[in-house]
């Protein structure tokens, strides 16, 4: 097991959004504020129980809260937050449907919702309106009442479904 000192700050590498970044960080300082120390401000937080899901990233491919993990964890890690969705400046199909939809009034939820959705439809390209609930239950929004996120997550998987394959390993 690894010991560190108090105060001792450890080099770490991120892969973020494809590109590699090199940081110093305190072994107790979250994968959250680390990200946003990085430019990387979509990331939100909107809690400290772990509930809300704001700060919902991928790392290895897999959703995270970003804020339930130590920056040190993630050493080596590749990590997609949302500002790595659109290809040169195109919307990746999820964040289109959330604009058709109205799946967004604030704005706050919805960086860590659309990566959670990226996820779910990973792992599940066809869900139905129950397994699209379950899916972002780690999703808390204020605004929308879920209703249309729901739509767009839907109108999301036919989109998917029916090609745009340069999207479908996010
Ligand atoms: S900030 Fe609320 S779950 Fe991470
Ligand atoms: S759009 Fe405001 S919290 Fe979801």
């Amino acid at each position: 097991m690894k010991v560190y000192e108090k105060d001792q700050k450890v080099k770490i590498t991120l892969k973020v959004n494809g590109k590699t970044l090199e940081t110093e960080v305190e072994p107790r300082r979250l994968l959250v504020h680390v990200l946003r120390d990085l430019g990387f401000t979509g990331v939100h937080i909107g809690c400290d129980t772990s509930n809300c899901g704001a700060c919902t990233v991928l790392m290895n491919g897999k959703s995270v809260k970003s804020c339930t993990l130590l920056a040190v964890e993630a050493n080596n890690s590749e990590i997609v937050t949302v500002e790595g969705l659109a290809k040169d400046g195109k919307l990746h199909p999820v964040q289109e449907a959330f604009w058709d939809h109205h799946a967004l009034q604030c704005g706050y939820c919805t960086p860590g919702m659309i990566m959670q959705s990226v996820w779910l439809l990973k792992e599940n390209p066809n869900p139905t309106e129950e397994e699209i609930r379950e899916g972002i239950s780690g999703n808390l929004c204020r605004c929308t009442g879920y209703q249309n996120i729901v739509e767009a997550i839907k109108a999301a998987s036919e989109k998917l479904r029916l090609g745009q394959p340069q999207y479908q390993h996010q």
